[in-house]
């Protein structure tokens, strides 16, 4: 059965990204402020209501999960909740479970991971020099992250990406590095454009690093082959030719992808975010804990708010703050 959510653009949407916590064990430069005020934990989503809602999407042809927050595995008991969505792919159209992290926890968390039904993980890495690893992430350790990759790999994953924000007199003179870094530990990474999200201590148009900038320093170093089919998603991936590794782009400024858009994100508190770049939302909290348990219901309002799913994003990097919410609330 092919999804029935599918908005008044006649784009299908088969992929939900999920924030399970907006709290994180790093503040990076890019994502927070050094002082962050997180949701009070009512206001949060159960991981019952995550499991009910995500269940909800499932049986409405979602195929692709992706687990983000902030800092998916500081939440309590995420591995209970990681067995239950895993447990989806048994009995709904969910095909992918997929998890975006930072890494830290991944020694402690990679194994429950495979074994719950993870498919892929997603591991964000912006420098491998320990001490500006700890100037980017304000709080983060480079090694906690290089063993966590090593957890991943030894847990089983086949398919990791490392995902690198790239920022001007920041971290742009490690492009090539990071990319072998990856091909070394046989890892696809994709470099990603900083995005105007909540506020944060720097000016982001100071710093911006276009994907094209990022493309032709890679392209000094590495043969790269732009043969490879569009997953559905923002990034435009190249094959570095003789290997079989990937290294993408995810351009939300400088190529706009809002045409082929596959996905929708809930918030943290539960809401249904249906852009990324924009305020349109429905509150599946409210509809969850109004009416317990009923899931026709909520498939109903999901099905509804395809209607109010907007065009495209309209990011300006200049214009800071554009959405005042942060990267952690909305699951990137
Ligand atoms: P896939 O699930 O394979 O598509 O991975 P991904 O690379 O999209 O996911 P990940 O969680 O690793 O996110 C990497 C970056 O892509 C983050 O900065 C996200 O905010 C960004 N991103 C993902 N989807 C979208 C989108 O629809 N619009 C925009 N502007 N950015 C997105
Ligand atoms: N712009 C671009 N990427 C961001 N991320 C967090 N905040 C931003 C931002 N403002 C990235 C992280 C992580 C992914 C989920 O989102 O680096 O890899
Ligand atoms: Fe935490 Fe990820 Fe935000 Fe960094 S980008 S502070 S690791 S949520």
């Amino acid at each position: 059965k092919s999804t029935s959510l599918i908005d008044k653009f006649g784009r299908k949407v088969s992929y939900v990204r999920m924030s399970i916590t907006d709290r994180c064990d790093f503040r990076c430069v890019y994502c927070m402020d050094e002082e962050m005020t997180f949701m009070p934990r009512e206001q949060l989503l159960t991981l019952e209501e995550i499991v009910f809602l995500l269940r909800a999407f499932c049986e409405l042809g979602v195929e692709k999960i992706r687990i983000t927050g902030g800092e998916p595995l500081v939440r309590r008991n995420v591995n209970w909740l990681f067995e239950q969505l895993g447990e989806l792919k048994q009995n709904t159209t969910l095909k992918e479970l997929n998890l975006t992290t930072n890494g830290s926890q991944l020694p402690k968390y990679a194994k429950q991971m495979f074994d719950a039904g993870v498919d892929r993980i997603n591991i964000s890495l912006d420098s491998l020099q320990a001490d500006r690893f700890h100037e980017l992430t304000r709080t983060g350790e480079l090694q906690s992250v290089l063993d966590g990759i090593e957890a991943a790999k030894a847990a089983g994953f086949k398919r990791i990406k490392l995902n690198a924000v790239i920022m001007k007199g920041r971290n742009d003179d490690e492009i090539i590095d990071l990319a072998e870094f990856a091909i070394a530990n046989g890892l696809d990474i994709s470099y990603i454009e900083e995005m105007p999200l909540g506020h944060v201590a720097h000016a982001r148009s100071e710093s911006f690093c276009s994907s094209d900038e990022v493309l032709q320093v890679l392209k000094t170093r590495f043969d790269l082959q732009s043969s490879i089919a569009n997953t559905g998603g923002p990034s435009r991936y190249f094959q570095v030719a003789g290997t079989e590794r990937r290294i993408g782009f995810i351009s939300p400024h400088s190529h706009n992808f809002c045409d082929s858009c596959n996905r929708v994100r809930v918030t943290t508190e539960g809401r249904l975010l249906l852009c990324l770049g924009q305020e349109h939302s429905m509150d599946l909290r409210h509809i969850i804990r109004a009416h317990p348990g009923d899931i026709e219901r909520l498939k109903q309002a999901i099905i509804a708010s395809m209607d109010i799913k907007p065009k495209g994003h309209d990011f300006d990097i200049k214009a800071q703050p554009v959405i005042f919410r942060h990267m952690s609330v909305t699951g990137g």
